[in-house]
């Protein structure tokens, strides 16, 4: 798609953004319409004539209440509503959003981009029939002032990484075991700067990289640990991004019992964002010392497979007891925590799709986030600003003593029903060492929408690849 900066008056239709509040527009005040117009989410049509343009009214709801993310969620709609009608070359008009408004005119553009890429975003490729008429060109109905297209390749860039994201997660499964991960992680890399290592077979034994073997022994596909290192400045600090790969999670032998499994194929959703974030980093070509871990595999039931109350044994002298097989997440990312210490990292963020409980604890749109104090705030800023949103959760001291085991020294499955994202993530901080800070993201709500709105589409949403991107960001 081409996206243009300077008004160009052949277009089909021109998208215009209305506040209910302020309402002085020009073209719009010849057409003496209602401020009723600018209602949050409103979208309406006004048809040109023969070859005139035709003009999409936006509403935005107060201008108080104006925000870079209500603008992404705005564009994602517009770009849908402007595909149904097979409308090809779009004028924007950012008129409405000349005054009274704290962001720069370069950030708005980004959020543009991003919002209507991403509202657009189809996964159609097991699908015959074509998904319809596709938008051909964007122009921006404003002075480029030098810094637009850079603004415009960031929109493009950050939607990009997400979209990647998104492919990951809604591919199904038998497209995408562990080893067609890391396949689809070499090529998407190959003409990165980055160093790519993958550990399997004897290498994750050497590296006693036991969670993995275990979790991936039900599978006829072996397990990986892949490691991308995108380092262009080693001064900068040393981050590492950790992602939950399990291609997909049957539970194991605690074979799970809902009555549709294929949202499991959403399990390497952690994995996702940090291979999106790590997209957008490197094509944005910035000086940072940024590590990805992701380990993968398959959780599968098998005459092979690991069985409830199997004991596995870390290099950092824990013994774990498998309590339920399907609590595979925290045993795999174990390793890669155990591992940041040895690339030394100062820095780790892992991010998975680790708990049920978390949906419980904060639904649909929400990722919990727990570890040092001022990555997590950190993160919620962020999270708040780019719409990746997360939540603080506490580390429950007293809740230790319910992932205790009877016969290893902790058991991956707690003692109660209670409190399930929590007592994960205190499995994680004992593989969590003290010569890095840590935060840990559970992304197993936000990973998918049920429904299309706004920029998400029904299915993945590439939730965290913008959030880590933005996070690496901050810190260099
Ligand atoms: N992948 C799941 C968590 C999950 C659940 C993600 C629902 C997305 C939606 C994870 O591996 C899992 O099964 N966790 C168990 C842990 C339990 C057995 C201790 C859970 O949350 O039920
Ligand atoms: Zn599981
Ligand atoms: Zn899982």
């Amino acid at each position: 798609m081409n996206i243009t900066v300077g008004k160009q008056e052949k277009v089909g239709a021109v998208i215009h953004l209305l506040f209910v509040d302020d309402y002085h527009l020009e073209t719009l005040a010849d057409w003496k319409l209602s401020s009723r117009m600018g209602k949050a989410g409103q979208v309406r049509w006004i048809y040109g004539r023969q070859d005139e343009s035709h003009h999409l009214l936006l509403g935005l709801g107060k201008k108080a209440d104006f925000t870079l993310e209500r603008l992404r969620e705005a564009a994602g709609l517009a770009g849908r509503a402007v595909r149904e009608e097979q409308v090809q070359h779009v004028g924007v008009s950012f008129a409405s959003l000349e005054k009274g408004i704290d962001e720069q005119l370069e950030e708005l553009v980004t959020a543009w981009v991003e919002g209507w890429q991403l509202g657009t975003y189809t996964f159609a490729k097991y699908q015959a029939k074509e998904t319809g008429s596709q938008v051909k060109s964007i122009n921006f109905q404003c002075e480029e002032k030098g810094s637009l297209q850079a603004a415009i390749q960031r929109g493009l860039l950050r939607a990009e990484g997400t979209m990647f994201a998104r492919d990951l997660c809604n591919e199904p499964s038998n497209h995408l075991r562990p080893t067609m991960l890391v396949e689809r992680i070499r090529d998407r890399f190959s003409d990165r700067e980055v160093q790519m290592q993958v550990y399997t077979g004897e290498e994750l034994e050497k590296r006693q990289m036991n969670g993995l073997l275990t979790v991936g022994k039900g599978s006829t596909v072996p397990p990986a640990m892949v490691q991308l290192t995108y380092c262009t400045d080693p001064t900068k600090p040393s981050i590492v991004l950790i992602g939950k790969g399990i291609t997909f999670d049957t539970g194991g032998i605690n074979l799970k019992t809902s009555r549709d499994l294929s949202d499991m194929r959403y399990d390497l959703g952690g994995a996702a964002a940090v291979i999106g974030a790590m997209d957008i980093l490197t094509r944005m070509e910035i000086k940072a010392n940024v590590t990805a871990l992701i380990p993968t595999a398959e959780n599968m039931p098998d005459g092979g497979a690991m069985r409830p109350g199997d004991i596995i044994q870390y290099p950092n002298g824990l013994s774990v007891q498998v309590g339920n097989t399907d609590a595979e997440g925290r045993l795999v990312l174990a390793d890669a925590l155990l591992h940041a210490k040895t690339l030394g990292a100062q820095e780790v963020i892992d991010a998975a799709t680790l708990t049920g409980a978390i949906v419980r604890a904060l639904g649909l749109r929400l990722a919990g986030v727990w570890g040092e104090e001022s990555m997590v705030a950190t993160l919620q800023l962020l999270g708040e600003k780019c719409g990746d949103k997360v939540w603080p959760m506490p580390l429950v001291e007293e809740y230790e003593e319910l992932i205790r085991s009877d016969y290893a020294d902790i058991s991956n499955q707690s003692k109660s029903v209670n409190a399930g994202a929590i007592t994960a993530a205190l499995f994680l901080r004992h593989f969590v060492s003290d010569s890095y800070k840590w935060a840990h993201i559970d992304l197993a709500a936000p990973v998918e929408s049920t429904q299309t709105k706004g920029y998400l589409v029904t299915g993945a949403t590439g939730y965290g690849a913008r959030l880590l991107a933005d996070y690496v960001l901050s810190r260099v």
